[in-house]
């Protein structure tokens, strides 16, 4: 173990031999759709006049509300999320009905001829709008903990403020995509794009009337899904499936970037008001923190990521006296959803946002004010929802790359060079992460797994988790590899196939090797565990004598290749392939009071970023960046270095470049690469040293690693806060620059001329 093995796919991928679900051959008849979005933001449907359409070249049917036999509604968790529009649209993009034609081309033709006349509905677009109007998908949430105005009231300093942070649009490479195929007896099978093929599954059962068992869901790979694929994949799959059912023949519904952009929901997007009492030394005594979540038109999955911005407001920091709020803010936009970290990185970087006005409040550098508020090791360790944080390894992490990354000696350089330099100026910041690992719906930490183990040898797993690109695949041949002693060469991972392992979890919430690893483990235990007794009974030696290791099995003074014992085992009629299950022990969790323990344990990090901008353009740039994270015990390294390398630069984009913009009507204008600005490969850091922090899981996770997917995300943070930084400079670190997130250029530029003004007393 903790081999840093290739990708399993890596040279499919770089030749482009992979098979992504719109590679898969087209059966004759195929058909393809194209959707019709609404082009208000709420209003109700007068009238279609779909005659242009009719006669469209290539045109075969249209699909409707009213076409749906069974549910129309794709939402994950309430039914509040139509497939097509029935009457009433709620935001601009969504789909009101799918045009069906012999090409996709000629289905995006035939749409555009549509004419719709709408009744316009008075609509919502910002957030304390919302809230003043309680515009909400769901009822409030409110995490309280000792007694926040009491010590408020008491507390030497205090600070309050508003600030915000924006959302973020995916960006997979490969886009929403589903291609459904009639089968016999009513049918269906289903090859799409979704980190969550037994939702899919259900999902499509509910519309179509059809029994789950009815539908095969299968999913090889997804060129990237970050969350945007865990319940948005449903409506793709269910229009698919829908056209199919009707027309009896094949259809694929692929959609185009500007479309996926417009219609589909993105990372929540934050308002934050808060009241913060400390003192002197920066020590935080009472925390009250309203936070206003952009949940869309419906509610998705915005009451989880609540709950987990919740769960993570505290990142690192003891937080004794608390007052959280979080509002799903119903508004007529998309409806947002899962981005990895699902609230956790909202959540937490409210605290650290905080902790950063505290700091130039009272004088103090913020690293050190950060380590003052800590969780302690053994002792005021108790978060605001009541788990005990056992864990804890934060200050040695921290301390370790305070030392790795020079930090105080580069926070004097950085001031020295800010002395002398009047335009450009430069930044530091370090900032802290711990990030909680299982769903915070309990049911939801299960697995299932299949082991096949062939008579030449080779062994072949199928798990209920999915392949977005993360290595999961790579991650669970390994593990199966280990049980068996052999080679992972000679364990192949198939797609992820709801004939296979049914009832399966999204694979999100970073379990994914965490869950199917232990499940596929247990698959391979099991198959070991008849090989062992049949050794042991055959040659009669102890079962503890038996080891298997190298492709080789030796048991007592005698050995045998793997190979030639599973031929033997075969004959002696041996079952030679295991199903496995896996549910993550300990976990409680009170829904409506927002308390237990919903993680199984934390993961930590840290990251030192400097920066450095110009205060004329308000271009920034990376100039060094250091990370240590905390993957335990690592499965395989260099799959995690890389998740670290990525998360880091994805959560870099999102507090700076990526900027979501909609009009007055509610028309989101970001809706394409050329206007939407996500990271290239010359924004990374020009000295970019990252490390895994040595650790191992103090839980009996999966080799006693950690999961690696979303917490890294956080470490983005200290971008953020080194340009937070170098905007202060210019008023000598006096005033609390009003930067909010994503800090593009405008935003830099009118931060700095806030911070000058006031330098200089003329206050605008
Ligand atoms: N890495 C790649 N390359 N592509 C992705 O889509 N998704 C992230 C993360 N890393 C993603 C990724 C998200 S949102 C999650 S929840 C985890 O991977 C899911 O996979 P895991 O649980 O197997 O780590
Ligand atoms: N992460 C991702 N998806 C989820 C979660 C979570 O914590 N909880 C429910 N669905
Ligand atoms: Mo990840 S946001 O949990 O898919």
């Amino acid at each position: 173990m903790s081999k840093s093995v290739p990708h399993e796919s890596a040279h499919l991928h770089v030749t482009g031999n992979a098979t992504f679900a719109d590679d898969i051959p087209q059966l004759e008849g195929t058909l393809f759709v194209a959707l019709f979005i609404s082009e208000k933001a709420h209003a109700n449907i007068q009238s279609i006049d779909f005659s242009a359409v009719e006669a469209s070249t290539g045109f075969v049917s249209i699909l409707t509300a009213e076409d749906i036999p069974g549910v129309n509604d794709c939402g994950p968790i309430i039914h509040d999320n139509p497939i097509l529009a029935n009457e009433k649209v709620s935001y601009i993009g969504q789909p009101v009905f799918a045009v069906v034609a012999d090409s996709f081309l000629n289905a995006r033709k035939a749409v555009k001829k549509a004419k719709v006349s709408y009744e316009e509905l008075d609509a919502i677009f910002d957030l304390n709008e919302a809230d003043n109007n309680n515009s909400y998908v769901l009822p409030p949430m409110v995490l309280q903990k000792g007694n926040a105005q009491n010590k408020l009231d008491q507390a030497d300093r205090k600070l309050e403020g508003r600030f915000k942070v924006g959302g973020q649009e995916h960006f997979y490479l490969e886009g929403q995509v589903a291609y459904a195929v009639p089968k016999e007896d009513g049918c269906l099978h289903l090859w799409c794009s979704t980190q969550h093929p037994t939702e899919m599954q259900h999902l499509v059962a509910k519309s179509c009337l059809l029994d789950a068992n009815q539908i095969v869901v299968e999913m090889r790979r997804m060129g990237g899904g970050f969350g945007g694929k865990e319940s948005q994949s449903a409506l793709f799959c269910c229009i698919a499936s829908l056209a199919a059912k009707k027309l009896n023949r094949p259809v694929k519904c692929r959609l185009d970037r500007d479309d996926d952009m417009l219609i589909t929901g993105k990372r929540h997007h934050f308002n934050y008001d808060y009241h913060v009492g400390f003192d002197k030394t920066g020590k935080i005594k009472s925390l009250q923190l309203k936070m206003l979540l952009g949940a869309g038109y419906s509610a998705d999955l915005s009451g989880p990521v609540a709950t987990r911005a919740l769960c993570h407001a505290d990142n690192a920091y003891l937080l004794d006296d608390v007052d959280l709020g979080a509002y799903c803010c119903k508004t007529n936009t998309q409806s947002n959803t899962a981005f990895r970290g699902f609230g956790g990185p909202q959540g937490a970087f409210a605290t650290e946002y905080i902790i950063d006005n505290i700091s130039r409040s009272v004088g103090v550098d913020s690293l050190d004010v950060r380590k003052l508020n800590f969780y302690g090791k053994t002792e005021n360790n108790i978060t605001p929802y009541g788990q005990l944080v056992e864990d804890n390894v934060i200050h040695e992490l921290v301390d370790e790359l305070e030392k790795s990354s020079d930090y105080r000696s580069r926070r004097k350089e950085v001031q020295a060079f800010n002395q002398t330099s009047t335009i450009i100026k430069k930044g530091l910041a370090l900032t802290p992460l711990k990030f909680g690992i299982s769903f915070n719906v309990v049911h939801f930490n299960q697995a299932g797994a299949l082991v096949h183990i062939y008579t030449d040898g080779s062994v072949l797993v199928n798990h209920g988790g999915t392949e977005m690109g993360q290595g999961l695949n790579t991650k669970v041949a390994q593990v199966v590899a280990n049980e068996l002693g052999i080679n992972p060469k000679q364990v192949r991972a198939t797609a992820t196939d709801t004939s296979k392992v049914a009832n399966t979890s999204a694979t999100a919430a970073s379990t994914g090797s965490d869950l199917n690893g232990k499940a596929a483990q247990d698959a391979a235990r099991q198959i070991k565990d008849r090989l062992v007794t049949f050794l042991s009974e055959t040659y009669s030696v102890e079962k503890g004598k038996i080891s298997f290791i190298d492709n080789v099995v030796v048991f007592g003074t005698e050995k045998i290749e793997f190979n030639a014992l599973i031929q033997m085992a075969y004959e002696a009629r041996i079952q030679l392939w295991s199903d496995g299950f896996y549910k993550t022990p300990g976990l409680h969790w009170d829904k409506e009071k927002l308390t237990g323990s919903p993680f199984y344990y934390y993961a930590y990090g840290a990251s030192v970023s400097e920066v450095v901008i110009d205060t004329l353009t308000g271009e920034f740039k990376i100039l060094r960046a250091d990370l240590l994270h905390d993957a335990g015990n690592s499965i395989n390294p260099a799959i995690d270095l890389g998740q670290i390398e990525g998360a880091y630069i994805q959560g870099m984009g999102w507090l700076t470049t990526e900027e979501l913009v909609w009009n007055d009507e509610g028309r989101l204008l970001t809706h394409a690469p050329s206007t939407y600005k996500i990271p290239a490969v010359s924004d990374c850091p020009a000295e970019f040293n990252v490390k895994l922090f040595k650790n191992q899981n103090v839980k009996d996770s999966i080799m006693r690693s950690k999961a690696v997917g979303e917490p890294p995300l956080l470490l983005g943070f200290s971008v953020f806060f080194a340009i937070r930084d170098a905007v202060a400079s210019v008023a000598e670190y006096k005033i609390n620059p009003p930067l909010n997130a994503p800090a593009t250029a405008e935003e830099i530029l009118s931060a700095v001329d806030f911070c000058r003004d006031q330098a200089s007393g003329s206050v605008k």
